[in-house]
């Protein structure tokens, strides 16, 4: 008898001590996942937006420096990524299961959607999460660690964990801290799907300010309630170009058995949920860039510096003194042959932009490759894609623009073309330049 007594004790344990990697259907849980081109959301051309790409870009930077000194006044802008677009993985919430879409976001930890009520929703092409038909559909408890992101409040009259993000560009998201059932399509099966139950996520009443593609945010920072600790330690993702919506092989690894660690490894540091690389140079067709080392360092003491991945940013983020050796390099290597355009921007500071045929200019003549050596020599090389962006018929602008604050981060432009993976445990990330279709037989 005594067993009969024990063991669901003793399971009881084992999933309270574990619950961050317990999952429904296997012991190592492994999902591959489509990556949705976010264009393919859209049916009409945008035009160009440069200021709020740039103004979010801004944002995510700014609180990058608030989160990194402890300081959690304002919550990273979710990127609209007007141009170039980013990717959005295609997931199911509740019982019966609702379809959203959310950004993939390596720069922020919680996963959040609209949720019904709205006292706020921005427009959004699939239906409205609304938690009261979910019978899977739980609050969560407050548990606040010192960096959690974001923060939480306990609201007693409610008896319940509200969270807020308010961004620097007046964008935001508030509501209920709760946990539902998330259903994934994997890629190899589409009729089969697998389920993962008692999700932490921000369950969104009120959102305000500029409205996403999709209909959400998918963090996989290291955070507490990141979903990458649900499957593991390890993950990786590889997309193709940006410009090209139609592309088939975007995807997202979550799992150690199915995670692609590929090619040269750099140490990778985790701290404040984000994920840190070390730039020791940039280099322009093959030659170095005048740039002192130490502008890449992360100050431990301050936690200012340092540079982050972060695929839920367009745009790639250098400190000036890293920026302006780039641009003065481009420029030279231009010699004269395009104007700089002054583009409509009302940000704190200017992406640059040329008058110039994206195409005709610079695809098709050719462009020295940028490359970002990393510590322990791996190495990220940026094509011409990957520096420049259309963003009219007889305008492009770069990629790269300088942050405002002093930390670097290398945006989803830069990551084009690339798999890239994460190994939390061994503390390490791994970049392959590789045509994503190459990972998988279909
Ligand atoms: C998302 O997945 C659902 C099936 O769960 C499918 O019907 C829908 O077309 C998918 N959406 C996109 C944009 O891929
Ligand atoms: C969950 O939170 C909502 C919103 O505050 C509240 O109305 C509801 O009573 C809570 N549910 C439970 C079971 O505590």
């Amino acid at each position: 008898m005594a067993i009969f007594f024990t063991t669901p004790l003793v399971y009881d344990l084992i999933i309270l001590c574990f619950s961050t990697s317990v999952v429904l259907l296997s012991a190592s849980p492994t999902l591959v996942l489509n990556l949705v081109h976010s264009n393919q959301m859209h049916s009409s051309q945008e035009p160009p937006y440069v200021s709020r790409s740039e103004k979010a870009s801004i944002a995510r930077l700014e609180y990058s420096k608030a989160k990194a000194t402890g300081d959690i006044i304002a919550h990273l802008s979710p990127n609209v990524p007007i141009i170039p677009q980013a990717f959005l993985v295609n997931i199911s919430i509740g019982s019966p299961p609702v379809t959203q879409l959310l950004h993939m976001d390596t720069g922020s930890d919680l996963l959040w959607l609209q949720c019904q009520p709205c006292i706020n929703c921005y427009d959004q092409s699939l239906p409205i999460f609304d938690p009261s038909r979910s019978y899977t559909h739980r609050n969560q408890s407050c548990i606040t660690s010192e960096y959690s992101m974001p923060s939480l409040r306990f609201n007693s009259k409610s008896r319940s964990c509200e969270y807020s993000m308010r961004y620097m560009d007046d964008t935001g998201s508030k509501g209920i801290l709760a946990k539902d059932t998330l259903v994934f399509n994997t890629i190899y099966d589409e009729s089969s799907s697998a389920s993962l139950p008692n999700v932490v996520f921000g369950c969104g009443h009120d959102n305000y300010g500029d409205p996403l593609v999709g209909t959400g945010i998918l963090g996989l920072g290291y955070g507490e309630y990141s979903l990458v600790h649900r499957f593991g330690t390890k993950f990786s993702y590889c997309f193709g170009s940006l410009d090209d919506p139609s592309y088939p092989h975007n995807v997202l690894v979550l799992g150690d058995d199915g995670a692609n660690i590929l090619g040269d490894t750099t140490p990778l540091e985790i701290e404040n949920g984000f994920y840190y690389v070390t730039v020791e140079a940039i280099s322009m067709d093959g030659t170095m860039l005048p740039i002192n080392p130490g502008v890449f360092q992360r100050n431990y003491q301050t936690g200012f510096g340092g540079t982050i991945i972060d695929t839920g940013n367009s745009l790639t983020s250098l400190v000036k003194e890293a920026y302006e050796p780039l641009k003065n390099k481009i420029e030279e290597v231009f010699d004269g042959r395009f104007t700089t355009a002054d583009v409509n921007q009302e940000g704190m500071f200017k992406v640059e932009c040329y008058n110039g045929d994206y195409e005709r200019d610079l695809v098709e003549s050719g462009f020295p490759t940028v490359t970002f050596h990393l510590s322990d020599g791996a190495e990220l090389s940026l094509d011409v894609k990957s520096v420049f962006m259309k963003v009219a018929p007889n305008l492009f602008c770069l990629a790269v623009t300088p942050s405002i604050g002093n930390m670097n981060s290398i945006g989803a432009t830069a990551q084009q073309n690339y798999n890239i993976g994460y190994d939390l445990e061994a503390k390490k990330i791994s970049f392959e330049r590789i045509d994503c279709g190459v990972l998988f037989d279909y």
